[in-house]
Parts: C-alpha cells; structure tokens; sequence
C-alpha cells in the first residue's frame, strides 16, 4: 500500500531505544542551540509581531525585503549576492528536496559526502532519488579521491559538499573545489553546497571563510539558514542562493520558483523578521561560537591524559570526532554509556565512518555537562583497555 520512499521497518534501533528506555543525563549528542543554554537576547522575536504579518501576499521565491537580508549575509564572506539569485524555504532540508525535485529524475542520483550527514540519504529517497556516497579519506585531512568521483555513474545529477563538513569538520580544500566544478561542468551536474556550519570555525584550515557562493563555473546551490547561521532552528527559515553560467541560473531559478510556488512554505512572519533577525543574532552566533571552541579545548585538554583516545583536527562546526580503541564495537559502547553513565554519544557508523573505533561528541552541552559526560566516557574506555 505505502511507496518504497518510506523504509518499511521504521523500529528505533538500540540506542535509540535506549535513550527512550532512560534519558541520559550527560547529553553529547545534543545539536539544539536552544536547549543548552546559550544566552538568546531578549527582544530577539520581537519582528515576529510586526502587525504587516497579518497580510498574506506570498511571493514564490520570498520576500524581498527577506532575500536581501539573506543576500547581505554573504558580505560576511566577501562575497557579493544578487537577491534575485535567492530563494527562501522553511530549512536546509526542504532547500534539498526542492534541488533533488529540480535536478533529478525519480531513479536518478547524488553523489554525497561519506563519513557526512546521514539525513541524505532518507532526504534523497523520499525524492525517489538515490544518495551515492564518495569517500572521503582521514589519511588525506577528509578530502576525497576526485577519480573515483569522476568515474560515477551517468545517472548523477548532482554532487553534494557539507562544507565544512558535519561531523569531521573539514572544509572542502580550495583545489578539490575548483576540481569539483570543472567536473560538475564537464558532466552537467549541479554542485550543492551545504554551508550551515561555515560561520564557526574551529582549527580551521584551507577553504575555512570560503564560500561556494562565488562560484561561477559550474550551476551551484549554496545553502545556508536561519537554524545554525542565528541558533534558530525552530523559526524555520532557510535558504538557497543560485550561482554560476548565467543562463543556467536563470532558468534553475524559474523552475525553483516553480517549485517553491506549489508549496509557499515559509511564513510570512519570519521572513518579515529576517532582517532583524540576522542583524540581533550575531550575539547568538558569537555565543555559540565560543562555547563550541571552549568545549573543544576543554576536550582535548582532558583528552592529553588519555593515551588511548584522541580528539581529530576539527575545522569546523559543533561536532568532535574521537578515536577510541575499538575493544567492544561501537554500538556495544555507546549502549554501555548510555545504560551504565547515563551519557549519550554517537557511534561512528551513525556516520559511515570508514573504520571502527569512532564515537561522535556534540561541542554545543554546557562545559560542565560536556566535561562531565567526556570523563566518564573515557573512564569507561579505560575500564575496557585494562580489564
Ligand atoms: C550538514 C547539515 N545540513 C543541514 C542541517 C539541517 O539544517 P536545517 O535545520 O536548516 O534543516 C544540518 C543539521 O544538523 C546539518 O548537519
């Protein structure tokens, strides 16, 4: 009865069901600004009241007023951005379904980053469309192999780039970018750049500060948005800013806002408030800036006194990634310090790590919640090495 878009076992797997089961007290995987106690200014929604709110008069690719506040964002980055390149939607993840809807064939693919985010691939099957993963490689600082991205297959469409990636925190290197447009060029795809993270750099490294928003080679989507640029997810506002050939974006910009008309998303209210919004966040942006570089230091602080495990360069964005000795698995040990130290991490494979022995640490917890949770965890590491 029900289409093959939707998995058919839609159980919770076991940590989720152990996470249900007990709710951790030490909560390492939290990615929600608002529920670990950055100070939001007061006032900050005050523009949701604006009384022209009242009026509905939608307009497909949103508000003016709206994408030349979205537009100016790319200032930031030295980068000058047409409003009318802009389209708004209500989050990264519906600015993916649009792009999959526009690009894709229902059977066609995406080439998309691996370890990365693992929302793509349900973002992708729910469009009929199929994510295929290109490794990128640790021993190379996460870059990918551009050969074996070459050698894809004729049903890609486009090719998706987290930049910086969520969570190894790499940037994707000026050299692989400017090879990735060639390519998306030569074979006709379109090159979709997630840069959610872009405005929190950690260590840092080539293509930090870089936005894809520039590009002029290849026909590229930029993606960026109210959740993590302003700690905001719950306002839904996101958006897509088209680059490249002039002609493509031109005629990639009239299907979207085909697209977009059938939908009309996002609420008038938070694109009245946008401009202020981005103006009065940069607090929150700065707030949630330190305290993932806080939490990042404390981290490899603690983690100097612990051989077995290490903390790995992290370029960018809310997460760290840990090397632990891969004595149990991990799932056994995520299970393990949920159950036993009431502490929640994510395994690596949650991730498509391409070797065991991972365990994936949100930088957002309060520092004594993080520092808590991370001694604990790598007492229990401990335990298992010296048993
Ligand atoms: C790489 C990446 N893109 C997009 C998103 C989601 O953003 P939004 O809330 O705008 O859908 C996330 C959320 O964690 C993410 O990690």
């Amino acid at each position: 009865m029900f289409s093959r878009r939707v998995p058919s076992d839609l159980a919770p797997n076991r940590i989720a069901g152990a996470r249900a089961a007990a709710a951790p007290r030490f909560d390492l995987t939290v990615s929600n600004p608002t529920a670990c106690g950055i100070p939001y200014p007061d006032g900050l929604l005050d523009a949701l009241a604006d009384r022209a709110g009242l009026a509905y008069r939608p307009h497909p690719r949103g508000l003016e007023s709206a994408r030349r506040a979205a537009a100016a964002e790319y200032r930031r980055l030295g980068v000058e951005v047409d409003p009318e390149r802009v389209v708004l939607t209500a989050s990264t993840s519906e600015a993916y379904a649009f792009l999959f809807k526009l690009l894709a064939e229902p059977g066609d693919a995406v080439l998309v980053p691996s370890p990365s985010y693992p929302l793509f691939e349900h973002l992708a099957r729910v469009e009929g469309v199929e994510a295929i993963p290109y490794q990128l490689h640790p021993e190379l600082g996460w870059r990918p192999d551009l050969g074996a991205i070459a050698a894809a297959s004729d049903r890609v469409r486009a090719v998706v780039v987290v930049h910086p990636n969520n969570p190894t925190g790499s940037f994707v290197h000026p050299d692989d970018a400017a090879a990735l447009e060639r390519l998306a060029a030569a074979r006709g795809w379109a090159v979709i750049a997630d840069e959610v993270f872009l405005d929190y750099p950690l260590d840092g490294g080539p293509g930090g500060g870089v936005s894809f928003a520039a590009g002029a080679e290849a026909l590229t989507f930029t993606l960026g948005g109210l959740s993590k640029s302003a700690g905001l997810p719950q306002l839904k506002l996101a958006w897509i800013v088209a680059s490249g050939p002039g002609e493509a974006v031109a005629r990639a910009l009239d299907r979207l806002e085909f697209i977009a008309d059938t939908f009309l998303s996002v609420g008038t209210p938070v694109q009245l408030a946008l401009p202020a919004l981005l103006r009065e966040a940069a607090p929150v942006r700065a707030a949630i800036l330190a305290r993932v570089r806080a939490n990042l230091a404390g981290l490899r602080r603690a983690a100097a006194a612990v051989p077995e495990v290490s903390v790995l360069p992290a370029g960018g964005g809310w997460s760290a990634v840990l090397r632990v000795p891969d004595v149990v698995g991990e799932e056994e040990l995520t299970l393990e310090l949920l159950e036993r130290d009431g502490v929640a991490v994510q395994p690596g494979y949650f991730f498509d790590f391409p070797a065991a022995g991972v365990l994936v640490v949100s930088l957002l917890p309060e520092p004594a919640a993080l520092a808590e949770g991370a001694r604990r965890l790598f007492a229990r590491v401990r335990a298992h090495i010296t048993r």
